[in-house]
């Protein structure tokens, strides 16, 4: 039986004949969120959400359409600032640092906590250029450290090979697959902590999903990933930890194991089962 305690500590207790061992491995939190609400105007999207993102890790959010996962993503690199007439209230802590404080420069948070769409959104320019952006912007500017930013970054998402003998061309002449991977060279080429993507394979053939799982499974060796998924079997091939949302609250919040083989409310099981959503 996996259970996760109040302090983040992961019990992993094996009953053997009958005693019972109980071995604890302590979790890094990277993201906190306490007491959360966000607001559309009026509406509602995300109430009293309490969770933890751990280090090194991929946590999966799933729930049905509507429930919050893209807003709740969203809230982990501010992205939400740049929706009109949003409010925030509650707490996100970032390495136990209160993204939403007034010092905060949500540009520079988002260097820590990138962001990968469902949609591929490559800019049009060069593969090498699109990688070279953000460090560009950060102030790198020797040609030669770029260079090598951009190879160990496509190297990092598994595309280098595909594409080393092209780097000057235009980024939008690559396929589907190739695009979402180029956007997570982009988002690795700044070094973040924490990598976001919302439903990013989900535009995407079988094959080019595979390739971006088995890149997520890798990814969580140096990142700490959070997915926005709707494909649950996904979420059971990646997720180290998965999150069910239900009408903007966190039902659920365990091992992907626990979620999956057995959820402790009737909601997350009849989720999981397809029963709804
Ligand atoms: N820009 C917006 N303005 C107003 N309301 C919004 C906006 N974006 C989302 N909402 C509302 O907030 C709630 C949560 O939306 P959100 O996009 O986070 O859901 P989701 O779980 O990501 O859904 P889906 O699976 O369909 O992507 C919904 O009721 C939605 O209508
Ligand atoms: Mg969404």
């Amino acid at each position: 039986m996996i259970e996760i305690d109040g302090s983040g500590a992961l019990n992993t207790r094996e009953e053997k004949n009958g005693t019972e061992q109980t071995q604890e491995t302590k979790l890094e939190s990277v993201i906190e969120v306490n007491k959360l609400n966000f607001y559309y105007g009026s509406t509602q999207a995300l109430i009293d959400v309490d969770m933890h993102i751990y280090k090194n890790k991929v946590t999966s959010i799933i729930g049905p359409s509507g429930c919050g996962k893209s807003t709740m993503l969203r809230c982990f690199n501010r992205m939400n600032d740049l929706i009109e007439g949003t409010r925030v209230e509650g707490k996100v802590l970032l390495d136990g640092v209160d993204i939403y404080a007034k010092e905060i420069d949500p540009v520079r948070l988002r260097r820590h906590v990138g962001m990968v769409f469902q949609q591929p959104n490559p800019f049009p320019k060069t593969i090498f250029d699109n990688v070279a952006y953000g460090p560009k912007m950060h102030g790198v500017r020797n040609k030669s450290s770029l260079e090598e930013i951009v190879e160990t970054s496509l190297k990092k998402a598994a595309l280098f090979d595909e594409v080393k003998d092209r780097l000057h061309k235009n980024a939008l002449s690559l396929s589907g697959g190739q695009q979402q991977r180029l956007c997570i060279a982009r988002a690795i080429a700044v070094e973040p902590e924490v990598i976001l993507m919302d439903e990013p394979a989900s535009a995407l053939d079988p094959i080019a999903t595979t390739y971006i799982e088995d890149l997520i499974y890798e990814l969580k060796e140096n990142y700490t990933v959070v997915i926005v998924t709707h494909n649950m079997q996904q979420a059971g091939r990646v997720g180290d930890y998965s999150a069910f949302f239900l009408n903007g609250s966190l039902e659920e919040f365990d091992t992907t194991e626990k979620i999956f083989l057995n959820p402790s409310k009737k909601q997350t099981t009849d989720y999981i089962s397809g029963r709804f959503g």
